[in-house]
């Protein structure tokens, strides 16, 4: 049966990748219908709304979104980013992809990093006597995608009942003295037992039926102890009742982004807290060629779905007249939405596609070839999005 997947362009460069990915797809034997739903800064220059509520409507109705990227505020358009007609009522522009997660409660982010062999953007090490070896990355990063650091319940200047509340600690008085209200800046990192167990749970799952053998809590837990603390704690009890087939590891977030340059290949499944997981998967990526190769899937529990790569609009390289961007990390990201509705056979098939395309090394696009200390791109014979896709077709 057809499948109909709501396509969301979006800003600058999401609207190429997207593309060039369905052509992918398409070629690979998915048969899908697409729904274009609007999104991004384009729709609050022209209607005050970033995530319109049509857009929200189709997501809803269809579950399945395949999304592009977005702006999230240009440097240059600063006459936009209040518009004149909202002004007086407070409203600035706020990242729709962030809007998106909370309206469906989008709380499980997947963040795969695998190593294709032959990447000339692959991490290399010194080992022993100075050689050269090239780990082979394989993890599945999981962050909590809706609380912590970026839940958004933060004050500067914060009114008395709040500042009567957080005085009240006594850590408060010990580490900071009898500090005025207008003196403070305040982000809470909040955690609720159930986000929390939702991101263990769904990390125990996927190491379990990906045949991975171990899943890391990477946060603080010796000095983040009601958080962090919190996590780990709920991660060794999950670990007993229900997953004693997986081995349970906890490593530091600093301790962690000193490890991943050491040892990346010693790990499987990381689990995080919202900010270190965005902070470690954006680590991992570095190691398997950045920003062209990462993707990401973004999930609720009541089966909506929104899979995007994890860069951004790239506004530097959005105008080309021909696009030279890298398709790789929305066709990863499609391929994990093909998994998610169990089209595995096909998302195995691009997998396989890209990798040979990758090790052949003969078509690659500019962020594969650019060299140390040359500015122009274009001198250097890279592939377009377009012909980086066609590649990949062939193959298929
Ligand atoms: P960016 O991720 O858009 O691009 C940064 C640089 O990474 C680019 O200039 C380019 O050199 C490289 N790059 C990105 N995607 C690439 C690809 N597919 N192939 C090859 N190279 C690629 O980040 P930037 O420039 O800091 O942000 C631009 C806009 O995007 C901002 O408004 C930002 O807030 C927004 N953004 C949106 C995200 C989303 O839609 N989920 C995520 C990150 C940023
Ligand atoms: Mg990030």
């Amino acid at each position: 049966t057809k499948r109909t997947i709501v396509s969301l362009p979006g800003d600058g460069i999401g609207r190429v990748v997207l593309d060039e990915t369905k052509r992918i797809l398409f070629a690979a034997g998915f048969d899908a219908e697409y729904v274009e739903a609007d999104i991004g800064w384009e729709f609050w220059c022209k209607e005050g709304k970033p995530l319109p509520q049509r857009t929200l409507d189709l997501i809803e109705k269809y579950k399945i979104g395949l999304f592009g990227a977005i702006t999230s505020k240009p440097k240059d358009d600063a006459e936009n980013e209040l518009k004149p007609d909202l002004k007086g009522k407070g409203l600035v522009y706020s990242s729709p992809i962030v809007g998106l997660r909370q309206y469906f409660n989008l709380d499980i982010c997947i963040r795969p990093c695998r190593t294709y062999k032959g990447n000339p953007l692959n991490f290399i090490r010194r080992g022993p006597g100075g050689t050269i070896e090239e780990p082979m990355v394989d993890v599945a990063i999981f962050r909590q995608n809706t609380e912590g650091l970026y839940g958004g319940v933060e004050w500067s200047n914060p009114d008395n009942t709040v500042y009567a509340a957080l005085t009240s600690h006594p850590k408060f008085i010990k580490n900071f003295g009898a500090v005025p209200r207008k003196e403070l800046s305040v982000s809470t990192r909040i955690f609720t037992h159930t986000g929390t167990s939702r991101i263990l749970m769904a990390a125990f799952n996927y190491a379990r039926q990906n045949g991975y053998k171990s899943v890391t809590v990477c946060e603080k837990p010796n000095v983040i102890r009601e958080t962090s603390g919190m996590m780990f704690k709920l991660a060794k009890e999950i670990q007993k009742s229900d997953y004693p087939d997986i081995e349970l590891w906890n490593t530091n977030i600093d301790a962690q982004m000193m490890w991943l340059t050491k040892n990346p290949e010693n790990y499987g499944v990381i689990v995080a807290g919202n900010m270190f997981g965005d902070i470690v998967s954006d680590a991992f990526a570095g190691l398997i060629g950045g920003l062209g190769f990462a993707c990401s899937a973004q999930m609720s529990d009541d089966g909506i779905a929104v899979f995007e790569p994890t860069h951004g609009s790239a506004p530097k390289y959005a105008n080309f007249k021909k696009s030279i961007v890298n398709p790789i990390a929305m066709v990863e990201s499609a391929c994990m939405m093909l998994d998610y509705i169990g089209e595995d056979k096909i998302s195995s098939k691009i997998r396989k596609a890209i990798a040979e395309v990758v090790m052949e090394a003969k078509v690659q696009t500019y962020d594969m070839m650019k060299l140390p200390g040359s500015e122009n791109v274009l001198d250097q014979g890279a592939a377009s999005t377009k012909e980086m896709a066609d590649a990949i077709i062939a193959k298929l």
